[in-house]
């Protein structure tokens, strides 16, 4: 086989890429090891910033998203029993954010892959990236018991934190920069209609919870718990009744509880490698680095950094130069280095650490106070979280 762009990986930053660079006339082969089930069912995130949304309609693959998704206007950040609402349209000129959950956005991506008619490689095993300081690099891997490859200009590594491209590049090249968190988010899904319009932040001495949604009858919950917990230890009530006490409020507000149909704990990192390319490989989302979910910016970070690479290679087949190529880590780095900053900060601003004492915890509730009492404080906030300008 033979391709322009060899894609590794059909999460959202390699499918956006393999939509965009078709859009741009590029031939390009994603190779996935997961089946189309498993891809279209894997529980994410929920929250586009308005860049990636608009990106999406101006594609051509928002028309359901526009349908079906859930236009938000602010968050609520909760602490003390009290709630402040962050007024994104009052403090960013009108921007919004949008609940769309990222299995959904994967499902339109597939559909508008194969509709096209374009290959989309599912449950290919042992795949590996060769030549990738060669003219023709090529991704190979075991399909029914045969060996196939790819031979291609370019590799795009799109396949995740625990992917292979990252891992193929030799020792020495990448610098790494790492944070992990004491801690995990245990998050579930309910049968439950949102308890609040808009997503509620909640800063509370027995940890951080979060409540946010997909549709208007389905909520999503998060929990900070321990990083080394063992999901077993939290039976449905448990996972309720801590809920309860982290979002208590003063007032009648209350929290819609439902069956809960979906469980799981994620680790907290971040992470980022530099450069994001070596020779004809160029890596993109978390293949490359990791946020925090504090703030909501890894699925944007991914399709930022494929925008990137797609105008690149387009400049590079319409042109033959390779000037934005070339340049295609520092540019994706200034903006992945902003959003390391902001989820680092939401997740330190909310979060018991195991090291807290009494001061930080009056740091960080003075930190909250300021927060949500300065216009300048809340701009900040507001500006980051409904996305920083793509250029
Ligand atoms: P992935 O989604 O990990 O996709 C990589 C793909 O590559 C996968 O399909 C994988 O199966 C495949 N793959 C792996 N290895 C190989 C291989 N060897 N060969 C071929 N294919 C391979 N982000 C937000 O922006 N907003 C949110 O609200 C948000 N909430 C989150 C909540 C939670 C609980 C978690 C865990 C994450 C959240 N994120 C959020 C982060 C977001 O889900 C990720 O940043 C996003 O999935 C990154 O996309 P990606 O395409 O880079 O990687
Ligand atoms: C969601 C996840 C986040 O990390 C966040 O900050 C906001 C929303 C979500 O899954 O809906």
């Amino acid at each position: 086989m033979r391709t322009q762009i060899g894609i590794v990986g059909a999460g959202p930053a390699g499918l956006v890429l393999a939509h965009l660079l078709h859009l741009h006339g590029i031939e390009s082969v994603v190779v996935e090891t997961r089946s189309r089930k498993y891809i279209e069912e894997r529980v994410r995130a929920g929250l586009l910033e308005q860049g990636t949304v608009n990106l999406l309609i101006e594609t051509g693959v928002g028309e359901r998203l526009q349908r079906e998704c859930l236009t938000h206007h602010g968050i609520e950040l909760r602490f003390n029993r009290r709630g402040h609402r962050i007024d994104f349209d009052a403090l960013t000129g009108g921007k919004t954010v949008t609940i769309y959950a990222q299995h959904e956005v994967i499902k339109d991506l597939v559909a508008a892959r194969l509709a096209a008619g374009l290959p989309l490689i599912l449950e290919a095993e042992n795949v590996s990236v060769h030549g990738l300081n060669s003219a023709s690099p090529s991704i190979r891997f075991r399909m029914a018991g045969e060996e196939q490859e790819v031979h291609c200009d370019y590799i795009a590594g799109c396949d995740g934190f625990h992917g292979i491209c990252r891992p193929s590049i030799p020792d020495g090249v990448l610098t790494e920069f790492e944070r992990v968190y004491p801690f995990g988010w245990l998050g579930i899904l309910a049968k439950a209609p949102p308890s609040s319009e808009e997503l509620v932040y909640n800063y509370h001495e027995r940890g951080f919870a979060l409540l946010t949604m997909r549709t208007r009858e389905i909520s999503r919950l998060y929990l900070q718990v321990p990083h080394d917990e063992d999901i077993n230890s939290w039976p449905d009530d448990r996972i309720w009744s801590e809920l309860r006490l982290r979002t208590a409020v003063d007032g009648d507000w209350k929290l819609n509880e439902g069956p809960i149909f979906q469980k799981n704990i994620a680790p907290m990192r971040s992470y980022v490698v530099e450069p994001m390319q070596y020779g004809k490989m160029f890596l993109a989302g978390d293949a490359a680095h990791i946020v925090p979910p504090t703030g909501a910016k890894g699925l944007n970070l991914a399709v930022a950094d494929v925008r990137i690479m797609a105008q690149a290679f387009a400049e590079f087949y319409a042109t033959g130069k390779t000037h934005l190529l070339e340049n295609y880590s520092q540019k994706c780095l200034r903006r992945v280095w902003k959003a390391q900053r902001f989820s680092w900060w939401m997740t330190s601003m909310l979060h018991r650490f195991d090291t807290d004492n009494a001061f930080d915890q009056r740091r960080q509730l003075a930190e909250l106070d300021y927060v949500t009492s300065s216009r300048a404080a809340m701009t900040t906030l507001a500006e980051n979280y409904v996305g920083l300008p793509w250029d």
